[in-house]
């Protein structure tokens, strides 16, 4: 199939009361996994971009590589550009071919980021792509601890600027943030919040920092040789619990980076192997199954 527009993936979900995978890359090896897994999952899927993998992979070859490989497949694909930080980048994503772009102005003022979200969705929308924004702002542990009331998302700015900027789907802040060291104890988010969020705004929601790092994808990393002391992510549980109150879109990038890596560190062990595309494909097997884990997760309530 075409790549499809965010839209066209949330809104499906929102209905069906499931959440569609958002998955991160920075190589062929690990779009080519996410893909994989999504179609033997017959699941519609993400895969999105930050600015980073944007500058390691170069845009010219993304859009290309993403088309290529979804037109073979049964599943709705959507590609999107994961953080954005301002018009330019959203508008040369949108040029280049992405389907969902992602402007996050969220450490800005309300008034700023309304400002530069709007504009994004009137040029994006003029081609059909569509957007999301982020309001409330993601932070590590220490931080949530100190100023939870002032860093996760007031329902009633989400409402607003929802209505002011028409945007697509909303990033909230309930309390995850990025990385593998989530929560000092046991994964927690404020669904109360999350239930106020969705009946202010009636538009999918999106869950950044939701990796899972779970005990068997740590057990296998340290099996391999690395260290990740005590790392730990949002539980199936909460995760779950968030998809029935309005979470469409999942984002994880974390857990996968984790388990491409498993696979590589394991196949180096044989120290005469010098071959890439034997570790590499080591790496694709490990992302295929975690991918697999957390869609089984995103579509457990499911109703059609
Ligand atoms: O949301 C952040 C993602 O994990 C992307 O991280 O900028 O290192 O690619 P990155
Ligand atoms: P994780 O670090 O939990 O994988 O979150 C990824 C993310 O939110 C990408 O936008
Ligand atoms: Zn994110």
């Amino acid at each position: 199939m075409e790549l499809k527009n965010g839209s066209y993936l949330l809104n499906k979900a929102k209905k069906g009361k499931y959440a569609v995978g958002a998955f991160n890359f920075s190589n062929l090896e690990q779009l080519k996994a996410i893909l994989n897994a999504a179609s033997k999952k017959n699941s519609d899927v993400i895969v999105q971009v930050s600015s980073s993998a944007i500058k390691y992979m170069g845009l010219n070859v993304i859009v290309p590589m993403a088309t290529a490989l979804a037109k073979d497949l049964d599943i709705a694909v959507c590609l999107n550009l994961d953080h954005g930080k301002d018009f330019e980048i959203v508008k040369q994503c949108v040029d280049a071919g992405f389907t969902n772009v992602m402007i996050d102005a969220s450490s800005l003022s309300f008034e700023e980021n309304v400002k530069i979200t709007k504009q994004c969705v009137e040029y994006a929308h003029k081609f059909g792509v569509s957007v999301e924004a982020e309001i409330g702002s993601l932070k590590g542990v220490e931080d949530e601890v100190v100023a939870k009331e002032s860093l996760f998302t007031k329902p009633q700015d989400a409402k607003k600027f929802v209505e002011l900027t028409g945007v697509d789907s909303l990033a909230i802040s309930i309390g995850t943030s990025h990385g593998a060291y989530k929560f000092e104890g046991k994964s927690h988010l404020d669904i109360e919040r999350l239930k106020e969020i969705e009946k202010a705004t009636n538009i999918p929601l999106v869950l950044h920092g939701a990796s899972g790092v779970g005990e068997e994808l740590k057990q296998k990393f340290v099996a391999s040789g690395g260290k990740i002391g005590n790392a730990n992510g949002v539980s199936d549980e909460n995760l779950i619990e968030a998809i029935k109150f309005g979470i469409c879109k999942v984002n994880v990038d974390t857990d996968l980076r984790i388990a491409f890596t498993t696979g590589i560190r394991n196949k180096l062990k044989d120290e005469t192997n010098f071959n890439p595309r034997d570790y590499l494909l080591e790496g694709i097997k490990e992302i295929e199954y975690e991918v697999s884990k957390r869609i089984d997760i995103l579509n457990k309530n499911r109703i059609n």
